[in-house]
């Protein structure tokens, strides 16, 4: 792994955006893998000032999202389809065809999460997926459990999560108990991963990814068996 720290939250945002928007250089009909929760959004606001300086296009540019609620509209102020057309979408010239995420009001869960596979292997797969980490080691919402799970899937969210995601709620509103996410085949089958992390809260868990044993307990762990990751932290 390729293991970089970064000056400030600042400093991270604008190393990540700089590496995306490089392989957007590369090859302007890239695929790229997106990534919710607090720690993008810095990386995001920089792509859409890259965008609107004319630095990156992302006319051709087809992204997936690792993860959605499951139970929640696409309008829904939480659910991640407006948090990335908040933070992104609507802040750049992505074609709104081009955008995927996991259906979060899906009538039919597996055949949703199968047809996002198939999505994603008739796109030529991801090139470029951006990755946070949970606190407990999650990536997307593949949570600690006893096996890596292959494909997208609808998963339960552990008690850790849902209190650590809390945050983003209203008082009046519970975190959805399940969420739809690329599995750990499908974030592995990813040409590169980048991966970000903020905050000195992250450092025992990025040591265990880095440092600690290959073990679905820990699922982030599994990224040392990719032969193409990058590590972007700051404390
Ligand atoms: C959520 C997302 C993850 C993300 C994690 C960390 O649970 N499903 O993809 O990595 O939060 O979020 P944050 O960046 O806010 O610490």
């Amino acid at each position: 792994m390729n293991v970089i720290k970064a000056k400030d939250y600042e400093d991270l945002s604008k190393k990540a955006a700089i590496f995306i928007a490089a392989r957007m250089v590369q090859n302007p009909r890239c695929v790229l893998g997106f990534a919710t929760g607090s720690t993008p959004e810095g990386t995001y606001s920089e792509l859409a000032a890259l965008n609107a300086a004319g630095v990156v296009d992302f006319s051709e540019v087809t992204t997936f999202n690792l993860d959605e609620y499951y139970g929640l509209p696409g309008d829904h102020p939480q659910s991640y389809r407006y948090f990335m057309n908040e933070k992104l979408f609507s802040l750049v010239n992505m074609r709104s065809e081009n955008i995927n995420l996991p259906d979060g009001m899906a009538a039919d869960p597996a055949g949703d999460c199968a047809d996002y596979e198939r999505r994603i292997r008739e796109a030529g797969g991801v090139g470029l997926q951006l990755l946070g980490i949970g606190r407990n080691g999650h990536i997307g919402f593949n949570e600690p459990g006893g096996e890596f799970s292959r494909e997208t899937c609808l998963v339960e969210l552990t008690e850790d999560t849902k209190a650590a995601n809390a945050r983003f709620f209203g008082a009046d509103e519970t975190v959805p108990e399940r969420a739809i996410t690329m599995g750990i085949g499908t974030i592995m089958r990813a040409g590169e991963i980048l991966l970000i992390a903020n905050g000195s809260n992250k450092l025992e868990i990025l040591d265990k990814m880095i440092n600690g044993p290959v073990t679905p307990t820990v699922p982030a762990s599994v990224l040392q068996l990719h032969n193409n990751v990058t590590v972007i932290y700051c404390d």
